[in-house]
C-alpha cells in the first residue's frame, strides 16, 4: 500500500466552514480521482458514516449530457451546450441524503448510465462555460448541509477552500479490472488522457489533498482511512458530525 501523502497543510480545527468560495456554510469533503478509482463507493460510505449528504458531480454532468441529447443539442458544439445551460431552469433536489440535478423536475437516474450518455458526457464537460455554470450549481449544493462531493475538480476548482480533500488513485490495470467486473469495457488510458489533458479544470491533485492509492485496498479500508483522517483532524465523532 502506498502511504498517505503529506498531511493536510492547515492546522487541525474544530468543525468550521471552509473559507474562500461563497458557499461557506458547511463542511465539504472533496473526493477527486480518476475513473474507477473508487470515488463513488467511498464517497457514499463516508457520507453515510458522517451523516453528510453525498453529491456525485459526474452524475450532474451526465444529466446535462442527457438533457442535450433529448433536446437535440449537438454535444460537440460548446456554444450550443452553454446556451442550453443558460435557458435551463435547473433545480437541485436532495432526496435520501443525495443531491440530484433535475430536468423539469425529473431525475434521469437510469438514463444517465447509458452508453450514449457516457460517450456524450466528456464532450459537454470539456467546455469552459459549461464548467463555470456547473460549478455554480455544485456550490449551491451546500444549501442542503455538510457534504461529501465527488468528482474530478472539486478540491481544485469547485471548493478550493474545502476543509478536507482526498484524491483517490489506483493503477490503470486495477481500475480496468474494476470496470470489467462491472461489465463495462472501458479504455482507462484514453479516459485518463482526456480527463488530465482537458484545457478547462483538468483532473489534477490539489496540493493540499491527501492522496490514497487504493490499488490493494478494499473500499472498507479506503473509506476507513478517509474517516480516520476527517475525525482526527476535526476531532469529530460520527454523532456530532451530523448535519
Ligand atoms: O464519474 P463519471 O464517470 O460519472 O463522470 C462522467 C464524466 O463527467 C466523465 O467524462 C468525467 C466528467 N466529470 C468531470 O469532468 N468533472 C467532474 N467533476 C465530474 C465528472
Amino acid at each position: 500500500m502506498k502511504p498517505l501523502h503529506e498531511p493536510l497543510s492547515r492546522p487541525p480545527a474544530s468543525l468550521s466552514p471552509q473559507s474562500g468560495e461563497r458557499a461557506a456554510r458547511g463542511v465539504v469533503i472533496a473526493i477527486d480521482g480518476a475513473s474507477a478509482s473508487g470515488k463513488s463507493t467511498n464517497a457514499k460510505i463516508v457520507a453515510k458514516a458522517l451523516g453528510f449528504i453525498h453529491v456525485d458531480t459526474g452524475a450532474m454532468y451526465r444529466t446535462l449530457a442527457w438533457h442535450c441529447l433529448k433536446q437535440g443539442v449537438d454535444v460537440h458544439d460548446a456554444e450550443a451546450v452553454s446556451a442550453l445551460c443558460a435557458r435551463w431552469n435547473a433545480t437541485l433536489e436532495c432526496a435520501g441524503h443525495t443531491v440530484h440535478l433535475l430536468v423539469d423536475g425529473y431525475h434521469p437516474a437510469r438514463e444517465i448510465r447509458s452508453v450514449q450518455v457516457s460517450e456524450a458526457t466528456p464532450l459537454v464537460a470539456a467546455a469552459p462555460k459549461v464548467r463555470e455554470w456547473m460549478k455554480e450549481k455544485q456550490r449551491q449544493c451546500i444549501q442542503f448541509g455538510n457534504m461529501v462531493m465527488e468528482g474530478r475538480d472539486i478540491g481544485t476548482h469547485v471548493f478550493p477552500g474545502a476543509r478536507f480533500k482526498f484524491y483517490l488513485d489506483a493503477s490503470a490495470s486495477e481500475r480496468a479490472k474494476r470496470r470489467a467486473a462491472e461489465g463495462i469495457s472501458e479504455n482507462i488510458a484514453a479516459r485518463d488522457e482526456r480527463d488530465t489533458r482537458r484545457a478547462s479544470a483538468p483532473l489534477q491533485i490539489a496540493p493540499d489533498a491527501v492522496v490514497i492509492n487504493n490499488s490493494h485496498l478494499t473500499a472498507a479500508q479506503t473509506s476507513a482511512l478517509i474517516l480516520e483522517r476527517v475525525r482526527r483532524d476535526c476531532q469529530l465523532t460520527a454523532e456530532n458530525c451530523r448535519s
